[in-house]
């Protein structure tokens, strides 16, 4: 099923990390929950990482309570977070790779050598009644191994579009990813370094029904405010998605 909108899930974790420059009060990541949502967001996106630099745990606990769209939850697959996840029982959890020296993310999860693993913590999530997305590069290998082993969906890594995004390499790898893993059943979600600049072609690959977006959108309301910022990318998007 090919869906006319796209869903926005805003990830705002940057909000936690100008917090944490300074182990301060202010900013609270949770208020952007309300105003991310009246701009059209239809989701919120938070990652908990194992070194804690930007959301807390309290951060976690307190957006999970506040949302009314759903809170999308990114995590590295290890025993805490999924204890985490069960408790808490956010709408859905995207699992990531996570290394502690990472600037961000900077790959899709390694499938073939986690698969025992992944597959038990999918297992784990869906008995909670978590949906689950893993974070992946979009190569065929992987997308076929994710719906082998029970994904709900996966999250294409944008990362190398968006950094070369003339490059037609990486746009086509996106939409032939995005092709086989809906052709498998998988709800197809992206992200990593979109822009308003550069969202149109991905927002533009039918097959992709979920967009999160983080980094820009803080840096970007930073100047115009976080509700402008939202509303930005949400018309980036639309009139990509609706371009005849
Ligand atoms: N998707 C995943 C799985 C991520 O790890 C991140 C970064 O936290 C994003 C999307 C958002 O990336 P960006 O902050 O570059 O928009």
């Amino acid at each position: 099923m090919i869906s006319p909108r796209q869903r926005l899930y805003i990830n705002i974790d940057h909000i936690a990390t100008v917090r944490q420059a300074r182990r301060g009060a202010e900013p609270v990541p949770v208020d952007a929950v309300a105003i991310c949502e009246r701009a059209g967001a239809d989701g919120i996106t938070a990652h908990l990482r194992e070194d804690r630099r930007h959301i807390q745990d309290a951060d976690v606990e307190v957006i999970a309570r506040t949302v009314t769209t759903v809170l999308n939850l990114e995590m590295a697959c290890i025993p805490e977070m999924l204890t985490l996840a069960e408790r808490i029982r956010p709408y859905a959890v995207t699992l990531v790779p996570e290394k502690r020296q990472e600037v961000t993310t900077e790959g899709g999860l390694a499938l073939a050598s986690n698969t025992a693993e992944l597959t038990r913590a999918i297992a784990r999530l869906r008995a909670a009644g978590v949906r689950t997305s893993l974070f992946i590069d979009p190569d065929p290998d992987s997308i076929t191994r994710a719906s082998d082993i029970g994904a709900h969906a996966v999250e294409l890594h944008t990362g190398p579009y968006a950094h070369a995004p003339g490059e037609g390499a990486a746009l086509a790898a996106l939409r032939d990813g995005a092709r086989h893993a809906a052709s498998l059943g998988l709800a197809v979600h992206a992200g990593h370094g979109l822009t308003t600049a550069n969202v149109g072609p991905v927002a533009a690959i039918p097959e992709i029904e979920e967009l999160n977006i983080g980094h820009h959108v803080i840096a970007r309301a930073i100047f115009v405010g976080l509700e402008t910022a939202v509303r930005e990318l949400r018309r980036a998007m639309d009139a990509a998605r609706h371009r005849p």
